[in-house]
């Protein structure tokens, strides 16, 4: 089960999970372009079923669940995938933090809400939740994002460990990409209709501008796709698919904790493997 199964990373792990044999159930809120996925998955042999959502939403969350119970009989692997971005740290509106945390943080917490119970049950599973590189330090232009990112890799850590406890045969990973050459920048396409007057900002203009930007010199969905797959099949937590900047993002965050200066943030850097 993949959330935001409709574009960019969710739609390239869906592609390479068809072709490992995967049967797909995959939630999006853009109900057109699910139905487009879910066509060309098809017509490339794929089984697989759409179900439109909200993943802020509980019982939306749960109904993806439910389909690929009543569909393909079981669930092994769920991708918390769905995402948005919206804002500064200064000046953002209320309602557009809650926005970015309900689809970000909420949607993962539905994920594993609906669907670890289950694996734990069956003793099988593995859980990705994706945060980002804007989860492992701070990015100017990025509060909310990086505030959603921050508590993905808080929960997917907490996660990890609970499962280690447990003692079953259910696994966890959390997927911290750099720019990915995707629809990301253009989040606001599924704003609630109230909210969108927000993006005629001329600073909210001017920040979307520079992030379309870096995501476009980013790396394709197709090469994080990989890195999906790959990391389930090792059982591997982290899944870092710009290594070099996740690792030294963290290290200098670490040196100006113990006194050092301040991280100087370059957002080309974060376009690189
Ligand atoms: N592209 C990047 O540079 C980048 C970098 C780091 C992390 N990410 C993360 O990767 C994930 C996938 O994003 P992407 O880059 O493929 O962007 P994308 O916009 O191409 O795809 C996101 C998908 O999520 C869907 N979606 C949005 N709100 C939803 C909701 N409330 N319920 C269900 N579906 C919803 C969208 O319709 C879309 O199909 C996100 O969590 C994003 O934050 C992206």
């Amino acid at each position: 089960m993949i959330t935001g199964g409709a574009s960019g990373i969710g739609l390239a792990t869906a592609q390479r999970m068809a072709e490992a044999g995967a049967s797909l159930v995959l939630g999006d809120v853009e109900e057109a372009a699910l139905a487009r996925a879910v066509e060309t998955l098809r017509e490339n042999g794929a089984r697989v079923v759409g179900v439109a959502g909200d993943v802020a939403v509980e019982a939306d969350v749960v109904a993806l669940r439910e389909a690929a119970l009543a569909t393909f009989g079981g669930a092994h692997l769920v991708f918390n995938n769905a995402g948005v971005g919206a804002g500064p740290a200064i000046g953002t509106p209320k309602a557009v933090w809650d926005w970015v945390m309900g689809v970000n943080v909420d949607g993962v917490i539905n994920g594993i809400n609906a669907f670890v119970p289950l694996f734990l049950e069956q003793n099988e599973g593995h859980v990705v939740s994706t945060a980002s590189l804007a989860g492992l330090g701070g990015v100017p232009g990025m509060g909310p994002y990086c505030a959603s990112k921050f508590a993905v890799v808080g929960i997917a850590e907490s996660l990890f460990h609970e499962l280690r406890l447990s003692g079953k045969r259910v696994g966890t990973s959390v997927l911290c990409p750099g720019f990915v050459r995707t629809r990301i920048h253009e989040s606001e396409r599924n704003m609630p209709e109230d909210l969108r007057a927000y993006n005629d900002d001329p600073t909210v203009r001017a920040i979307g501008s520079m992030a379309g930007d870096a995501v476009k010199a980013g790396i394709e969905p197709r090469v994080v796709a990989e890195a999906v797959t790959a990391a389930v099949l090792a059982d591997r937590f982290w899944i870092l698919t710009h290594e070099h900047a996740a690792v030294r993002t963290t290290e200098q965050r670490a040196a100006w904790m113990g006194g050092g200066d301040p991280p100087r943030i370059n957002l080309e850097g974060a376009t690189k493997p």
